[in-house]
């Protein structure tokens, strides 16, 4: 899912994320509520009518997005309080007003609230923390009701430990959801921490119903959780990493900034068939990104999503196919020969 934040995917028309082959966006409570506010936005018809995009919405929940960009935050049984970082301005989300903002955007895709530590946390808070996001994701399904169309899903927590996490996954195996998300990670871990956390994590959650792992993450990063199981990623890298100049490539990161890319006549990446790669230079994007021209965002974004989701849409392939190991082992050597 490419992230449409403040209702929109950055540096992107909505027919533009349509044609990188993308079918669902993530949006944001948190930054919504805030500005323009979800009352407007339902008033105005809607999250999906406001920002052009007809085709499903995720949205996150508000919790974790509070935690990591809220000032003078105050956690409570009963949600937590915060100042806006946008104005200032104080603000309170609880499971019950997670659902009702939720609702009013329209959302097809609905998240418990929850609440996570960065890590390394120690046991204790990493337990007293899942128990509280347990608690809440039961208060989200009461507040969620029955919504026939609409989604809800949980949100496994438990920082590294497996115990914990078994735990979780049965608390919200009890409650039933149409998904569950595996949250917590990819808050400073690493990546061979996470990926020892996907050995087990999402075979604890039920096998028939989609498994979310939550703002994730590089592309080797995506193969990998994919070869344990998970079957949904959102993630920033593809659209913030444009705007830095940075492409996510078969070859790896390609940074556009390098002055080696300033006489380059060749495409990005050759083989690609995005609007960036079939009908620029390397030079230009180089040229454009030093002057700081907004089709250097424009256009990198729009590589990163192709890139990204003709990846995604490469693991179904070789899933189905039953493929899978041969196309990770060669996802991997392309890497590995580097850059062209
Ligand atoms: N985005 C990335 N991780 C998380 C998480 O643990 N919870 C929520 N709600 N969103 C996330
Ligand atoms: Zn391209």
């Amino acid at each position: 899912m490419p992230v449409g934040t403040a209702a929109t995917v950055k540096a992107m028309l909505p027919e533009n994320v349509r044609a990188t082959g993308a079918d669902i966006l993530l949006g944001n409570t948190y930054h919504l509520m805030l500005r323009p506010t979800a009352e407007r936005i339902a008033k105005l018809g809607g999250l999906h009518k406001f920002m052009n995009w007809d085709r499903p919405i995720l949205t996150d929940s508000g919790g974790f997005q509070v935690m990591s960009l809220a000032q003078l935050r105050k956690l409570t049984e009963e949600g937590v309080t915060f100042k806006s970082h946008i104005d200032g301005s104080r603000h309170m989300l609880s499971p019950e007003r997670s659902m009702e903002i939720q609702k009013l955007l329209g959302s097809d895709i609905v998240m418990c609230f929850d609440e996570c530590p960065a890590l390394p946390a120690d046991r204790k808070r990493i337990e007293q923390s899942m128990e509280l996001s347990m608690r809440w994701a039961q208060r989200s399904r009461d507040a969620f009701g029955d919504r026939p169309g609409h989604a809800l899903f949980g949100i496994q927590q438990g920082g590294l430990e497996e115990d914990m996490r078994a735990r979780s996954a049965d608390a919200l195996r009890a409650i039933e959801f149409d998904g569950y998300a595996v949250g917590g990670l990819a808050v400073g871990e690493g990546q061979e921490a996470m990926f020892a956390c996907l050995d087990y994590a999402p075979e604890q959650l039920p096998q028939d119903k989609p498994r979310y792992l939550m703002g994730v993450g590089k592309p080797d990063d995506i193969v990998g959780a994919v070869q344990r199981g998970i079957d949904m990623f959102d993630c920033v890298l593809p659209s913030r990493s444009g705007r830095t100049g940075q492409a996510q490539t078969r070859m790896g990161q390609v940074n556009l900034r390098n002055a080696r890319h300033a006489d380059d006549p060749r495409p990005l990446d050759p083989e690609c068939t995005c609007p960036c790669c079939t009908q620029y230079s390397r030079a230009y994007l180089h040229h454009v990104h030093k002057a700081q021209e907004m089709i250097a965002g424009m256009l990198l974004t729009w590589h990163n999503l192709h890139y990204y989701q003709e990846l995604m849409q490469g693991l179904r392939d070789a899933i189905a196919e039953r493929a899978l190991d041969e196309f990770v082992a060669v996802f991997h050597a392309r890497r590995e020969q580097g850059d062209l």
